[in-house]
């Protein structure tokens, strides 16, 4: 398993197992342990795969679970952001090995093909012995298999017609995160990014329902602000949330079915 020809020139390493826990879990304890950063982590299968919230990332062989870990990538405030960079990078990364493929964002960080979940990211951050900033940025895409009876439509690529080689969509990955880090630029260019970002997110202008803990707020979906909030005008005027879960009416499920993952 190689990254690609950009991420090998900008010092981008990898270390491919066959089944560990988690790639996360892993990639934090190479940060706690002084690793420089810029070390990706990919697993073929995880046995303790984590999503985001606490949820169970179903982790099964074929599909892909990577993990970068960047020392001081970013002032700390910013390091949030990265979950917008990867979004970019990721649907570059989705369209290059599958160019006909409908691929949207989902606020804060899911990726979503033909509007049903197709892969998500989970940012964790610790320190080095140091002292310094190591961030960790997990990505998880179904390349071959999604589990039944979430609360929303997921799917994979394979289940969509696209037969994708999980190495190649590695490397693509691997360079685009680079070629996005870099317009990013430790957040003086998170302007792009959010324009990139919006270019290609999903239900903008329309109405959605946003989870925060057991709350629902419905409204209109406005932008993405400079802090990576997402604008929501309601009938009793416009917020700004910093987390929750956004419930688009295409995500909803084709029935009832229990919490079992995340995919
Ligand atoms: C989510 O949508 O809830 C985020 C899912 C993130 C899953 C990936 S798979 C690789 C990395 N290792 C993990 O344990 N989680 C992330």
């Amino acid at each position: 398993m190689r990254v690609g020809a950009l991420a090998a020139a900008g010092g981008y390493r990898v270390e491919r197992f066959d089944t560990i826990s988690s790639t996360n879990d892993l990639a934090m304890a190479r940060g706690r342990a002084g690793d420089a950063g810029r070390l990706w982590i990919v697993a073929d299968a995880q046995t303790g795969g984590r999503g985001r919230l606490g949820r169970t990332w179903v982790s099964p062989p074929g599909n892909l679970f990577a993990s970068l870990l960047l020392i001081d990538p970013a002032p700390v405030a910013r390091a949030p952001e990265l979950g917008f960079v990867t979004g970019v990078a990721l649907s570059n990364a989705l369209t290059r090995v599958a160019p006909s493929a409908a691929i949207s964002l989902k606020w804060p960080n899911d990726a979503l093909l033909d509007g049903a979940k197709l892969s998500g990211v989970l940012l964790e951050a610790t320190t080095t012995p140091e002292g310094r900033l190591a961030c960790v940025i997990g990505i998880g895409v179904n390349c071959v298999a999604h589990p039944d009876g979430l609360p929303y439509r997921a799917t994979d690529l394979a289940a969509a017609g696209f037969v994708v080689a999980r190495d190649d969509l590695f490397a693509a990955l691997a360079d685009e995160m680079a070629r996005a880090l870099a317009l990013w630029d430790a957040g003086a260019g998170f302007a792009d990014i959010r324009l990139a970002w919006l270019s290609r997110a999903a239900a903008l202008g329309h109405r959605i329902d946003v989870a925060i803990g057991d709350r629902l707020i419905s409204g209109v979906f406005r932008t993405i602000d400079e802090r990576g909030r997402l604008a929501l005008s309601t009938d009793s005027g416009d917020i700004h949330i910093d987390a929750g879960d956004v419930l688009l009416p295409s995500l909803s499920p084709p029935r009832a079915g229990g919490e079992k993952g995340n995919n």
